[in-house]
C-alpha cells in the first residue's frame, strides 16, 4: 500500500495539493478509500484527518468501505422520495438479502448507496445501475435490473 501511496503524494504535490483528486486516486487505487491511507495523508501533509473524512463523506462518488462490484444507486431527494424511492430501496434490500446496517452483500457483488437529487427529477423515481439512468423504476423493473447482472433469467 505504502508504494501507491507515494506515488499519489507526489500527484498530489505536482497537481498543487487538490484534496479531492488526491481521494479519487485512492479510490481508483483500492476501490475505496481505506482509514489507513487517510492516516497515513493526515501525517505527511499535517491535514487533520477529519479534513479528509469530511470531503469523503460529502461527495457520493467516496466509498469508506469495500464496495462491490455492481453500484446500484438510488436517488433519495424530494420528487423521488414522493414518487416512492423508500419502497424501492426497501424492496431492493429485500432482494440483496441485505441486513441492516450494510449496504454491500456479502459477496460483494451488489452495493447500494443513496444520493440526493441527481437532477432528473421529471422522470422520478431515478435509480443508477452501474451508471445507467433508469428513470420512473418500479420494484419490478429494479428486480429484473438486479437478475440481469446475476445471470438470471428474468
Ligand atoms: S429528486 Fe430524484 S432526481 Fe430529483
Amino acid at each position: 500500500m505504502e508504494e501507491t501511496l507515494k506515488q499519489i503524494l507526489d500527484n498530489y504535490r505536482k497537481n498543487e495539493g487538490n484534496i479531492i483528486s488526491l481521494l479519487q486516486e485512492v479510490q481508483e487505487a483500492f476501490g475505496y478509500i481505506p482509514r489507513e491511507a487517510v492516516e497515513w495523508f493526515s501525517k505527511k501533509l499535517d491535514i487533520p484527518s477529519s479534513s479528509f473524512f469530511g470531503v469523503v463523506t460529502f461527495y457520493a462518488q467516496f466509498h469508506l468501505k469495500p464496495t462491490g462490484k455492481n453500484i446500484i444507486t438510488a436517488c433519495c431527494g424530494t420528487a423521488c422520495h414522493v414518487k416512492g424511492s423508500e419502497r424501492l430501496i426497501d424492496g431492493l434490500r429485500m432482494e440483496l438479502n441485505l441486513i441492516e446496517g450494510e449496504d454491500t452483500t456479502e459477496d460483494r457483488e451488489f452495493t447500494i448507496e443513496k444520493v440526493a437529487c441527481v437532477g432528473t427529477c421529471s422522470i422520478a423515481p431515478v435509480v443508477i445501475v452501474n451508471k445507467k439512468v433508469h428513470g420512473r423504476m418500479t420494484t419490478d423493473r429494479l428486480s429484473k435490473e438486479i437478475k440481469k447482472l446475476r445471470g438470471e433469467k428474468r
